[in-house]
């Protein structure tokens, strides 16, 4: 097992600097480079910029440690590194293709400064043939530096028990040595999980996952990523189809796919009917993955489909609240809880609460939001309109309506009673299909969910 690698990550996001607290914690000296200043600001005070649970706790320690270095300067970290990781972000473009301009910008960057030995990982969702592009690259740079596709799999949220406790960790090239050097880091992290699990205060899960290690080829690797994400998207925008007809046809959608989820061969996760999904990830690696298969000749209908429900579904249940108030939105107040894409996280990239609460503001609507954590990142999406209210009884009090958009606990555990104590009318959308209905209706609520009705 390699000792004491030096690592660079390159991108210092939700998943580099959570990458990078995990190897610093795990005793490997760990630059992150950014060129944004607030964000190295941050770290080096010893804080993420985004919340995550625990994260602050590990930064704290290890920057404290002299282990996480944070740094605008691929000088003044690659040459020294054994292992560079890229984990730039990956916006997509209007089209839907993948951008990634700042994935050549850092490998070309990086392959500067490359040391001869070291290993170059991807950890950036980037689409099929990326990394052979970056190969090309580099050899026509002269550099004979091994390329890693090194996906990965953490959710927001969740994303440091995802990385702690993991289902698999995928690496996928050509280069046997430079591989197990790869999966030498995770085994390194995994020989720390108790004491990195004690300092973020995070318990383990009561069922570990089987931790399984895949060495595959390059393009699998690659494939590996977005095909995940797609499954997943896809549960979630056939849930969705499932309860537009339970809609129709007076059948609970929950009821159904409870009972579906149910026999072990398709499983209950994201079968979960609702405003749809949305984030950083979901919807760029959907596009990414039809804009790939188009260059290659590949349709991917069932991915269009998947896309086409997702876009749909905000609007969806704007119109359900339209037809039970009785018309227009003008001119009513309506409180959107939840503008996080979903609980847990700050990130408000794509989000559907935004989405729902920029398409009421349009419509002429009082849109008064809250969010516990995301105010900061969703008011780049907001439209000027909507108010952001101090807290949930803020959001509430003289609205004619309330949107739940995002399942945050506060909101989930908030009595029934007590939202209707608030509250001016009498409309409640359950947008996650996430509270007790019957409660809901018990509290003089007009209940509202997404294939299901009292
Ligand atoms: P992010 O947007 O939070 O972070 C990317 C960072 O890269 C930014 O801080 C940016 O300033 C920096 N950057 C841009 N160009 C750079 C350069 N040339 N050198 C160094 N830094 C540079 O993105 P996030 O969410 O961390 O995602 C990163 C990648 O990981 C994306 O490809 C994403 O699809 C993938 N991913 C994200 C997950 C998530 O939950 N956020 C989960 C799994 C994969």
């Amino acid at each position: 097992m390699e000792q004491r690698a030096v690592i660079t990550i390159l991108g210092t996001g939700y998943v580099g600097l959570t990458t990078a607290a995990l190897t610093a914690m795990a005793g490997l000296k760990t630059y992150v480079v950014d060129p944004n200043p607030d964000r190295l600001a941050s770290v080096r005070s010893g804080k993420s910029f985004f919340y995550e649970e625990g994260l602050d706790a590990l930064v704290a320690k290890a920057v404290a440690d002299g282990l996480l270095i944070p740094t605008d300067s691929y000088e003044a970290s690659v040459p020294e590194s054994d292992i560079v990781i890229s984990s730039v972000g990956t916006p997509d473009n209007p089209d839907g293709s993948s951008n990634l301009k700042y994935v050549f910008a850092a490998a070309t960057e990086a392959a500067r400064y490359l040391k001869p030995s070291a290993v170059y990982v991807q950890k950036s969702t980037v689409p099929v043939g990326t990394g052979a592009k970056i190969r090309q690259a580099f050899a026509g740079a002269g550099l004979t530096v091994p390329y890693v596709s090194n996906p990965e799999f953490l959710r927001e949220s969740t994303a440091l028990r995802d990385s702690l406790w993991f289902d698999r960790i995928v690496v996928g090239g050509d280069d046997a040595a430079a591989l197990e050097r790869v999966q030498d880091v995770y085994r390194q992290i995994e020989a720390s999980r108790a004491q990195i699990a004690q300092t973020a205060g995070l318990q383990a899960p009561a069922v570990l996952p089987k931790g399984t290690y895949m060495q595959v080829g390059l393009e699998s690797a690659e494939l590996i990523k977005v095909t995940s994400n797609a499954f997943l998207a896809l549960k979630i925008s056939f849930a969705n189809s499932i309860a537009v007809l339970s809609d129709k046809v007076g059948a609970n959608v929950t009821q159904v796919m409870d009972a579906v989820g149910a026999d072990a061969r398709i499983g209950r996760a994201f079968l979960n009917a609702g405003r749809g999904y949305g984030g950083g990830c979901f919807p760029k690696d959907v596009a990414g993955l039809i804009s790939a298969g188009l260059e290659q000749g590949v349709n991917l209908e069932i991915m269009r489909a998947a896309q086409a429900i997702n876009e749909e579904m905000p609007g969806y249940i704007i119109e359900k609240l339209q037809n039970s108030i009785g018309g227009s939105l003008e001119g009513r107040t309506i409180a959107v809880l939840g503008l996080a894409f979903k609980a847990g996280t700050s990130d408000a990239r794509r989000s559907p609460g935004v989405k729902i609460a920029n398409v009421l503001a349009n419509a002429g609507a009082t849109v008064r939001a809250y969010d516990p954590q995301a105010h900061a990142e969703a008011a780049a999406y907001l439209d000027d309109a909507v108010v952001l209210a101090s807290g949930t009884d803020d959001a509430l009090r003289g609205a004619d309506a309330v949107i739940v958009a995002t399942d945050w606990p506060e909101f989930v555990d908030y009595a029934p009673s007590a939202y209707a104590s608030v509250l001016s009318g009498t409309y409640f959308v359950d947008a996650l299909n996430r509270f007790d209905m019957q409660a809901v209706h018990d509290a003089g609520l007009e209940y509202i969910g997404v294939g299901q009705s009292v």
